[in-house]
C-alpha cells in the first residue's frame, strides 16, 4: 500500500459535527444582528494582500502560498478575509455603508505547524465596512463577547484591547520607538534589529525574553494619542463596561497585520497554549493602500474555528452533538434490497435517519454491523415477511422485536 498522508500543517477532519455546529451558531448569531453572508474566492491576486496586509508582515512577507502563474498576474491562496471582503465591497457597487457582512472558509498561511496553528485553517470572518462611528466598534466587540460567553459558554477567556491611534499619531510614536530601539541595538535580537527599521511596532510581538524586558521600557502608542483619539478610547472602554464586557488593556498588543488603526483586540484562552488567540480584529481603512479618493473606515474580526473547537473539546464545553436515532434496514436477500431502499425513502421523507445494508451477508453479521453503526432499531425484511407485506422491527438495546405491516412502519417507529 502506498501511504500518502496529508500535507504538513493540514489535517483530515473525520468528524466535523463540532466545527459545523460552531459555524451554524455563529451564522445564526450574525444573521440576528443583521449581518449578511457572502462568499469570496479562495484564489486572489498577490497584489491585493501586498497592498492591504503589508509586505513587511509575516503573513505576506513569509507565509504566502503562491500559485504558479500562467499569465502575468501573480496569484495566491488567501491568508485572510479582510482584504478580499473589502475588495468585494468596492466591486459590489454598494456606494455606502455600513456594509455588514460575514463569510467563512479555509485560509492558508505557510507557518511553522504546532498545536492550534495549521497551514490550512478555517476562519469565520465578520466585517462592518464604511462604518465610521466608534459605537460600531463597541457593537462588534460586545457581539463577539456575547457569542463566546452566552452561546459557547466559555468562562475563562481574556479580551485584550489596545488603541493604535491614527497614522500621524503612529508616526510620532514610531520615531520615538526607533530612537529607543536604536539606543538598545546591541541588546535586542536579530529579528528586532531588522524589524526596528521595517516595522518597529512588531518588535512588541517578539517572544525573546530579553527583548520583552527591554520593550517593557519602550514608549507606548497610548502615550502619543491626541485628545480626539483619547476621547474615543475612553468612550470605548466606558461603553464596554456598561455593556458588561470584561477586558484588559494590553498597550503592547499590536497584531500581525499592517492595516489597523484605532482599536485592536484579541480574545485569548489559556486552554490553547502558545497560540492562544481564538479571535482577533480591529479598526482599519484600506482606502490608502487601494488609492481610493475618500476614506472607508471599517471594523472587523476573524474567529479561528479550529482553535474555538479545540477550546470547547479541551474544556468539556462541547454542545450536544448526539445524532438522532439510526434505523437500519436489513434486506435478507438480494431481491429485497430495492424494497429496502423504497422503505428507507419513506422513513427519510419523515425525517428519520435511515440506512440500508446492501452487502450480502448473514443475519448475524448484519446485526454485528448494526451494533457497530450504533443503530437504535433494525428493520429486517425476510422473504416470508415480504410476502405478507410485513417487516420485523427489532430494538437493538432491549432485543425486543415485533412484526408490523410495512404500511404501518412509520407509526410503529414514532
Ligand atoms: P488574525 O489574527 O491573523 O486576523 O487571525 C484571526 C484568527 O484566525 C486568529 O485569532 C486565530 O484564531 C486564527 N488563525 C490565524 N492563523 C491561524 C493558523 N495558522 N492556524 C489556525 N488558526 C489560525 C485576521 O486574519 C484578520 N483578517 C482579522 C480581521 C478581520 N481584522 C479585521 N477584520
Amino acid at each position: 500500500m502506498v501511504k500518502i498522508g496529508p500535507v504538513r500543517g493540514t489535517q483530515d477532519l473525520l468528524d466535523v459535527r463540532l466545527e459545523k455546529k460552531i459555524i451554524d451558531q455563529l451564522t445564526a448569531h450574525l444573521l440576528l444582528h443583521n449581518f449578511q453572508q457572502i462568499q469570496t474566492p479562495i484564489i486572489e491576486t498577490l497584489e491585493l494582500f501586498l497592498r492591504c496586509v503589508g509586505q513587511e508582515t509575516d503573513v505576506v512577507g513569509k507565509e504566502m502560498f503562491l500559485l504558479e502563474p500562467r499569465d502575468e498576474e501573480k496569484l495566491c491562496l488567501r491568508p485572510e478575509l479582510t482584504a478580499p471582503t473589502f475588495r468585494a465591497f468596492l466591486n459590489s457597487g454598494v456606494q455606502s455603508g455600513p456594509w455588514k457582512v460575514f463569510a467563512h472558509g479555509p485560509m492558508f498561511r505557510y507557518e511553522r505547524p504546532q498545536k492550534g496553528r495549521w497551514r490550512q485553517f478555517e476562519q469565520f470572518n465578520v466585517e462592518n465596512i464604511d462604518a465610521q462611528d466608534i459605537t460600531h466598534d463597541i457593537a462588534l466587540i460586545s457581539l463577539l463577547d456575547r457569542v463566546f460567553r452566552q452561546i459557547f459558554k466559555l468562562q475563562t477567556y481574556i479580551l485584550q484591547l489596545n488603541f493604535l491611534g491614527t497614522a500621524s499619531e503612529r508616526q510620532l510614536h514610531r520615531a520615538a520607538l526607533v530612537e529607543f530601539l536604536s539606543a538598545q541595538q546591541q541588546q535586542i535580537c536579530h529579528t528586532c534589529q531588522v524589524r526596528m527599521h521595517a516595522n518597529p511596532l512588531r518588535c512588541f510581538d517578539c517572544k525573546v525574553e530579553s527583548c520583552q524586558q527591554i520593550l517593557e521600557q519602550a514608549p507606548l502608542l497610548l502615550q502619543f494619542l491626541t485628545a480626539d483619539s483619547q476621547a474615543q478610547w475612553q468612550q470605548l472602554q466606558q461603553a464596554l463596561q456598561l455593556l458588561d464586557v470584561n477586558f484588559v488593556i494590553n498597550p503592547r498588543l499590536v497584531r500581525g497585520l499592517d492595516y489597523y488603526n484605532g482599536v485592536v483586540f484579541e480574545f485569548q484562552s489559556m486552554a490553547l497554549g502558545a497560540q492562544n488567540a481564538f479571535c482577533g480584529g480591529g479598526r482599519y481603512d484600506l482606502a490608502i493602500p487601494l488609492e481610493l479618493r475618500k476614506p472607508v473606515p471599517s471594523i472587523g474580526a476573524a474567529i479561528g474555528i479550529g482553535r474555538l473547537a479545540l477550546i470547547l473539546r479541551e474544556t468539556g464545553l462541547q454542545p450536544d452533538l448526539t445524532l438522532p436515532p439510526l434505523y437500519l434496514i436489513l434486506p435478507m436477500t438480494a431481491e429485497l434490497k430495492i424494497l429496502g431502499l423504497m422503505l428507507a425513502r419513506q422513513l427519510q421523507a419523515a425525517e428519520l435517519r435511515t440506512d440500508v445494508l446492501l452487502d450480502d451477508c448473514s443475519l448475524s453479521n448484519m446485526l454485528k454491523k448494526a451494533n457497530r453503526l450504533q443503530a437504535a432499531k433494525v428493520l429486517i425484511i425476510g422473504e416470508q415477511e415480504a410476502a405478507q407485506n410485513q417487516i420485523i422491527v427489532k430494538d437493538m438495546l432491549t432485543g425486543a422485536q415485533q412484526v408490523v405491516l410495512q404500511a404501518e412502519l412509520l407509526q410503529a417507529l414514532q
